[in-house]
C-alpha cells in the first residue's frame, strides 16, 4: 500500500486526509517543494529543503523540522514506497484554524503532507526538445517564495496545453521571467542569458546546477534580464526544472527557434547534467 507522509506519520494512502479548515486548502498559505530521486538517491536534498526552510522563513511560517530532520523523514517514505526513479512533494501548510486571513493567534501547528510518484527520465523529450508559448506573466511579486498559491501558473501551463505546448514562458512586459514551473535560458553566440535571481523568478536547483556545469565548462553565463524578442531571436531556448532536467525547446510560439534542432550547448549542459546526477547523493 502506498503511504503518505502526514505530520511524521506514514499513513496508507487511502486513509489519509487534511481537515477542511487547513490553512493552505482554505488560502494558499503554505510552501512546497518538489525533489527527485535518482537511483534511490534524493537530487540536491540539501538545497532542496534549504529553501523550503527559506520559504518558510519568507511568509513568517515556523516549522520545527531542519534539514537533517527533513531529509530523514523523505528517505523514510522514498524507502516505504520503493522509489528508486521518481519524485517526491512535500507541502507545509500554516495548518488548521477557523478562517481568518491574519495569522491564527495563538498559532497552530504547521500541517506537513508529503506524497512520492515513481517515473523515469524524460528521455524523449530530453532529445527532441518542446514546444513553448509566451504568455503575460500575471503572478505575484514574491515568486522566489515557493508558495502553494499557482494559480497564475496554473493558467499559463493551461494556456500551453491549449495551443499544443508542453511549457508557457512568462514575460512583464518586455522582460522575460520564467517559465509556468520552470526557468528559462536564452542562447545566443555560445552564450546563456538568464533571468537574476530576484523576487520575480524562483532561484531554480537546476538552474544553480545548470550555473555550476556552465562555469565548468567555460560558457558564458549571463544574469541580467532580456527581452521576448531576444528570446525569439536565440540560438537555442532551455527551460529547467527538477522534473525536466535541462529541457531544449524546438519551437516558441509555433516558429522554430534556431535551426529548430536541439543545440549545440544544450548538448553540452546535458550531458554535464547527466554527470551531475551520477556523483550527487
Ligand atoms: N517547479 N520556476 C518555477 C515557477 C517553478 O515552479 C520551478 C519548479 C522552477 C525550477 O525550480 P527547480 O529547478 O528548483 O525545480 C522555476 C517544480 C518542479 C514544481 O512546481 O513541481
Amino acid at each position: 500500500m502506498t503511504k503518505v507522509l502526514i505530520n511524521e506519520h506514514l499513513v496508507d494512502e487511502q486513509d489519509a486526509s487534511v481537515p477542511y479548515n487547513d490553512r493552505g486548502y482554505v488560502f494558499g498559505d503554505g510552501i512546497y517543494e518538489y525533489i527527485r530521486t535518482y537511483n534511490n538517491n534524493i537530487f540536491t536534498a540539501k538545497p532542496h529543503f534549504e529553501r523550503l526552510l527559506r520559504s518558510a522563513k519568507e511568509i513568517g511560517l515556523e516549522l520545527k523540522y531542519n534539514v537533517e530532520e527533513l531529509t530523514e523523514l523523505i528517505q523514510e517514505l522514498l524507502a516505504a514506497n520503493g522509489v528508486v526513479n521518481g519524485g517526491v512533494y512535500i507541502q507545509v501548510t500554516r495548518g488548521a484554524a477557523p478562517r481568518d486571513h491574519a495569522f491564527p493567534t495563538p498559532s497552530v501547528e504547521a500541517n506537513v503532507m508529503a506524497i512520492t510518484k515513481t517515473y523515469d527520465r524524460p528521455y524523449k523529450l530530453l532529445e527532441e526538445g518542446i514546444n513553448a508559448i509566451t504568455t503575460e506573466d500575471i503572478r505575484w511579486l514574491r515568486c522566489d517564495i515557493k508558495s502553494l498559491n499557482l494559480l497564475g501558473n496554473v493558467l499559463a501551463k493551461e494556456r500551453a496545453v491549449k495551443y499544443n505546448a508542453q511549457e508557457a514562458i512568462q514575460h512583464r512586459g518586455d522582460i522575460v521571467t520564467e517559465g509556468s514551473s520552470s526557468n528559462v535560458y536564452a542562447i545566443k553566440a555560445g552564450e546563456i542569458y538568464t533571468h537574476p535571481v530576484n523576487n520575480y523568478i524562483l532561484n531554480g536547483i537546476t538552474r544553480m546546477v545548470i550555473k555550476d556545469i556552465a562555469q565548468e565548462k567555460g560558457i558564458p553565463f549571463n544574469e541580467g534580464t532580456f527581452t521576448v524578442d531576444f528570446l525569439r531571436n536565440a540560438d537555442e531556448i532551455i527551460v529547467s526544472s527538477t522534473s525536466i532536467e535541462v529541457m531544449p525547446v524546438v519551437k516558441l510560439d509555433g516558429e522554430q527557434v534556431g535551426d529548430g534542432e536541439v543545440g549545440p550547448i544544450t548538448k553540452s549542459l546535458q550531458e554535464g547534467f547527466n554527470r551531475y546526477i551520477d556523483t550527487d547523493s
